[in-house]
């Protein structure tokens, strides 16, 4: 990457440098709620330590806030390598969730169907979960990042399956509802379809040159005016009560990836991901709560029409039923 010189944790604690000769030196800005691990000199607490101490805050060259959003813009337009290496922790990841959905049985645990996608991950070379792996049923389908996993399944169940593999240091992140005894109740059915309009009218809004909230603006819509429709909600702006984050963000090294959030580019890759999640004493008709249900997929801005990373995986209630 053309570096000169790379000081790896302790080589830079003890590194003689003079700062003075720099014309400008950029850094990320450093928070100080870091653990000091008094037997490792090379930990990040005593690196930001001795960083500070060789450059001292107040000299004139020392930038700590341009070098973030390079950064970012770097990382949020993924090289064709890159994009290698998404494809295929994403592909390991959907074959992941096939299996789950096929090994599911009615009397499984939240934790059953955590270990067969992570046994598919580890089986086709991932090396990692790209995050601690969400698998949530019935009430825990409501509970945004629930990762405790520990519930025993009821067939009448939702299970909401929010995982994916890192393969070479790039996670993907997709998520499937489930109902755990196969057939979709016809309030579970209904909610669903509203969450996978608003997913489809996200992922037709993913294009180069539009602003990167226009993903959310597309979802909000559909749920809006169809939790209208359905007497879940009164007043167009309560959406929130039931859909409480965002629609998207960028995935790469990390699951939530650098990038501005300003327009979209060929090249990002992104979630899109809405959800519903209605937990039992919503001031809605009883019929609905304990329903929960996210779909997420990953996306690849193009010069023209998005491409879905994660499109091999089924998704419509008659393909997961199936
Ligand atoms: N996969 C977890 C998240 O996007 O927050
Ligand atoms: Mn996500």
């Amino acid at each position: 990457m053309g570096f000169t010189t790379i000081l790896i944790n302790k080589q830079f604690v003890d590194f003689k440098i003079d700062f003075d000769k720099f014309y400008r030196i950029f850094h990320l800005e450093l928070f100080d709620d870091v653990r000091d691990d008094k037997e490792d000199k090379g930990d990040l607490y005593s690196l930001i330590k001795s960083f500070r101490a060789k450059t001292d805050y107040k000299r004139k060259n020392v930038d700590n806030f341009n070098l973030e959003g390079w950064m970012s813009t770097l990382r949020e337009v993924k090289q064709p390598e890159e994009i290698v290496l998404m494809r295929k922790a994403i592909d390991i990841t959907c074959l992941a969730h096939a299996e789950m959905i096929r090994a599911l049985e009615p009397n499984s645990a939240e934790f059953e169907a955590q270990a067969v996608v992570e046994f598919m991950f580890k089986r086709q070379g991932a090396e990692y979960e790209g995050y601690n792996s969400i698998v949530g049923g019935g009430e825990n389908s409501c509970i945004l990042h629930y990762e405790t996993n520990r519930k025993k399944l009821d067939g009448g169940d939702l299970l909401v399956v929010d995982a994916g593999a890192e393969y070479h240091g790039y996670t993907a992140d997709v998520t499937r509802t489930i109902p755990v005894d196969g057939k979709f109740s016809g309030e579970e059915k209904a909610i669903y379809n509203i969450v996978l309009e608003a997913q489809e009218a996200g992922i037709k809004a993913c294009k180069a040159g539009v602003e990167f909230r226009a993903t959310h603006k597309a979802a909000v819509q559909v749920i809006q005016k169809r939790l209208l429709d359905l007497g879940i909600i009164k007043n167009s702006n309560d959406f929130m009560k039931y859909f409480f984050h965002g629609t998207s963000h960028y995935l790469g090294l990390d699951v939530h990836d650098a990038g501005n959030y300003g327009k979209l580019f060929p090249g990002n890759v992104i979630t899109v991901e809405p959800g519903i999640y209605i937990p039992a004493g919503s001031d809605c008709d009883p019929k609905w709560w304990n329903i929960g249900v996210r779909i997420e997929d990953d996306i690849l801005i193009t010069t023209a029409e998005p491409e879905v990373l994660s499109g091999r995986l089924v998704k419509t209630v008659a393909e997961i039923e199936a």
